[in-house]
């Protein structure tokens, strides 16, 4: 029903179950990049002429409509980035890096690994790892362990894991979080486009949010920031756009959110992330989730029927993302024949090494779906996935 308002399935008869990776854009999304580059393609915040004065408007218009997105209080606690790589970095070179311990669960991408690695830190030398229960559920009892034997260190946990779809309890992740005097950042990156999120509700103090993934362009991110953080977060970079006054002796910054945002912006890119949250207010995310907790549960259904399955978790406390093995076979061998027969899955680890390594696997197919996905989409995946087993048992 949905498929219609996105050019992607106008041009293309892929059956697309890679959303985790990027979504397809609706058509407005496309439009609007059009627009700003053919009809008022300037800079922002700089010059004082129509083109310019637009292009600021509607760049700001994106921050207001993310801040109610979200329901973050003010517009100025949104800021862009490049993404959530991005924004973690951001977080983990500047106000995170001071902190003794880091925290972050078994399921994070590669993306909530590395930059902690590159300050130096290991397992139990300074980065520490929730376990995940055989069910891939967060175990709470180990988190409130390392809580206590570490307070106040930074915690940073997906909302959405990326390889599995499993759903972290985030209002109650923040809540022992600030039990112990710690902070927490959340990557959204699997979550924003998949039901309703309410910051100040979750009292989460970072939340990082990737353009790319909920049906806008690539290369936009926001990062929400919790207000009484925004005068204790210091500056990533700096440069144009970003201070307020400049000599050789000394630089004076602006304030929030001007002074996180050097350089150039992605201004195609973010005011085309507005259109595509217009166009998820037009359905609203209650709609979203209904869609798609009615076709996972039916992909699951199906999944579990396939002989030698091998299914990693329920559809319990999950949405998006489902991981599965075919006993004896490699995950990339399947997944190179669904793409033969225009099947868009993704197969391997799904920078998510570590994970796959604890449950000692190289990697998994991943199916994961968005609301303009169909029955019809699962039924040929399912059918595509026989004839793959079929051929690679002969
Ligand atoms: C859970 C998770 N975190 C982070 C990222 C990276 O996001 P971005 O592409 O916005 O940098 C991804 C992308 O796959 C992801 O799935």
């Amino acid at each position: 029903m949905y498929k219609k308002d996105f050019p992607f399935f106008k041009n293309s008869s892929v059956v697309y179950l890679d959303n985790a990776a990027t979504t397809q854009k609706p058509k407005e999304v496309v439009d609007k990049v059009v627009d700003y580059y053919t009809n008022f393609c300037s800079n922002t915040h700089r010059s004082n002429h129509g083109g310019a004065n637009k292009a600021t408007k509607e760049f700001e218009a994106t921050r207001d409509t993310l801040k109610d997105f979200i329901n973050a209080p003010q517009s100025k606690q949104i800021i862009f980035t490049k993404g959530v790589t991005e924004s973690l970095n951001m977080i983990a070179s500047t106000f995170a890096k001071e902190f003794k311990t880091i925290i972050i669960s078994s399921l994070e991408h590669h993306s909530n690994i590395t930059p902690w690695h590159m300050q130096g830190r290991t397992l139990h030398k300074g980065l520490e790892v929730v376990n995940a229960k055989d069910n891939l559920e967060f175990d709470f009892e180990h988190f409130e362990e390392l809580l206590k034997n570490n307070p106040n260190s930074f915690v940073s946990i997906t909302h959405v894991s990326n390889a599995f779809g499993v759903i972290h309890d985030i209002k109650k992740i923040a809540q022992l979080t600030h039990k112990y005097n710690s902070y927490l950042l959340v990557d959204a990156a699997q979550s924003l486009a998949h039901f309703e999120v309410d910051v100040q509700d979750l009292d989460v103090d970072f939340y990082a949010m990737s353009s790319h993934k909920t049906f806008g362009p690539t290369g936009v991110g926001a990062l929400y920031i919790k207000e009484n953080l925004l005068e204790k977060l210091p500056v990533y970079q700096t440069g144009g756009a970003t201070i307020n006054d400049v000599s050789f002796e000394r630089s004076i910054m602006l304030d929030a959110p001007y002074k996180y945002e050097a350089g150039t912006q992605n201004i195609a890119g973010v005011i085309g992330f507005k259109k595509a949250l217009d166009y998820l207010n037009k359905i609203t995310l209650k709609e979203v989730y209904k869609l798609e907790h009615e076709l996972c549960t039916y992909l699951y259904t199906q999944l579990k029927k396939v002989e030698n399955i091998i299914l990693y978790n329920d559809t319990k406390n999950s949405t998006g993302s489902r991981s599965f093995n075919i006993k004896n076979l490699n995950s990339e061998d399947i997944g190179i024949l669904l793409d033969k027969m225009h099947i868009a899955v993704r197969a391997g680890h799904h920078c998510a090494q570590p994970i796959m390594k604890k449950l000692n696997i190289d990697g998994t197919i991943r199916v994961s779906i968005a609301f303009y996905n169909t029955k019809e989409d699962i039924d040929i995946f399912i059918k595509g996935l026989k004839k793959a087993i079929l051929m690679l048992k002969d």
